[in-house]
C-alpha cells in the first residue's frame, strides 16, 4: 500500500521518495514548512527563480538529518552549452550546504548535454553525486545518450499532467527502468479546478489537485507539487486514504490533449 513514506527503488539501487516538494518560485519558509510537513525529497535547480540556496538553508537547518533528505538539483542549459558542468555543480553544492547531492539532473537537453553527462559520471565516481538523471528528455535524446555514456539515468523528470502525457517517452523510460517524475503535475496551476475531475473530488472528499496527484502516484510516477501555502503543502501530500478505480484511472488518462504547460524539449530557446 502506498504511503507518504513509500520510496521507489532506482536502477542504481538507491531509493527515492514518491512525493517531493517542488521549490520553483517558493519563499524559503515554504521549504521549511514542507520538511516539517514530512516531505523528504526536495526538488530544486540552479536556474534563476529556483530556490537552491533556500533549499541549502533548509538542509543545513538540521530539522531532519541530512541522510534522511533526498536532495535533487539540476544543471542549467547555459552551463551545458558553455561546458562548465564541473564549476556549475560545485556552485550548486556550495549553495546546498552539503557535500553530496542525491540526484543531479541535466535540466534540458541543450547542445553539449553528452559532454555534460560524461562530466557528471566523473563527479559521481568522485562521490559527489549518488544518482544521475535527466529532465525533459525524449526518446531520441536517450538514444543519443546511451550511445556515448555508460550510466543509465535513474529518472526522467518531464511534464506530466492530465492535459499532457507524452506516452512514447513514458513507455521508453519504463522499458529502460528509468523512473518517471512529473514536473508541473498540476499544469502550473491550470488544472487545479479541472471541471472533468470535480465529481471524483466530491466522491472522495478530496480536492482536484489531490485527485491528479493520486492518479500520478498510482501510475508509479513521482510527484513534486509546489505550493507557497502551508495548507496546500500539507494537502498535496495527503494522498493515501483513498484509491482511484481502474475505470477512474483510465478516464483521467483519456483527458490527454498533448497540451504542454511549458516548453517543448525539441524546441526551446533558453
Ligand atoms: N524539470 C523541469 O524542467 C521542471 C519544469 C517545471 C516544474 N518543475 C518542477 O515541478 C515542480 C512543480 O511544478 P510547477 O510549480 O510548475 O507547477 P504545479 O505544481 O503543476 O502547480 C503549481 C501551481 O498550483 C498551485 N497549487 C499547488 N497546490 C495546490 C492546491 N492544493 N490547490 C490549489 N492550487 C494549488 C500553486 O499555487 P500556490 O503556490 O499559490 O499554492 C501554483 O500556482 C516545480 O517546483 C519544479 O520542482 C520542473
Amino acid at each position: 500500500m502506498l504511503s507518504f513514506q513509500t520510496k521507489i527503488k532506482l536502477n542504481d539501487g538507491y531509493e527515492i521518495p514518491i512525493v517531493g516538494f517542488g521549490t520553483i518560485r517558493v519563499p524559503d519558509e515554504a521549504i521549511i514548512m514542507a520538511i516539517e510537513a514530512g516531505y523528504r525529497l526536495l526538488d530544486t535547480a540552479s536556474m534563476y527563480k529556483y530556490n537552491e540556496s533556500g533549499t541549502g538553508d533548509a538542509v543545513a537547518s538540521g530539522i531532519v538529518k541530512r541522510e534522511d533528505l533526498f536532495v535533487c538539483t539540476k544543471l542549467w542549459t547555459t552551463d551545458i552549452r558553455e561546458r562548465r558542468t564541473r564549476e556549475a555543480f560545485f556552485e550548486s553544492l556550495k549553495k546546498l550546504k552539503t557535500d553530496y547531492v542525491d540526484l543531479y539532473l541535466i535540466h534540458w537537453p541543450a547542445e553539449g548535454f553528452i559532454e555534460a553527462y560524461q562530466e557528471m559520471e566523473k563527479l559521481q565516481k568522485e562521490g559527489y553525486i549518488r544518482s544521475l538523471g535527466v529532465s525533459n528528455f525524449r526518446k531520441h535524446h536517450f538514444e543519443e545518450l546511451f550511445e556515448k555514456t555508460s550510466v543509465i539515468p535513474v529518472v526522467n523528470e518531464m511534464e506530466t499532467n492530465p492535459g499532457f502525457q507524452d506516452l512514447e517517452t513514458m513507455e521508453f523510460c519504463r522499458k529502460h527502468n528509468i523512473v518517471l517524475e512529473a514536473s508541473a503535475p498540476l499544469g502550473e496551476g491550470r488544472y487545479v479546478n479541472m471541471e472533468e475531475l470535480q465529481s471524483y473530488a466530491r466522491k472522495y472528499n478530496k480536492s482536484v489537485p489531490q485527485i491528479i496527484l493520486r492518479w500520478l502516484l498510482q501510475k508509479d510516477i513521482i510527484v513534486v507539487p509546489k505550493s507557497t501555502k502551508k495548507e496546500r503543502i500539507i494537502a498535496n501530500a495527503d494522498l493515501f486514504d483513498f484509491e482511484l478505480s481502474e475505470e477512474e484511472m483510465n478516464y483521467i488518462d483519456s483527458l490527454n490533449r498533448m497540451e504542454r504547460s511549458y516548453a517543448d524539449p525539441d524546441n526551446f530557446n533558453f
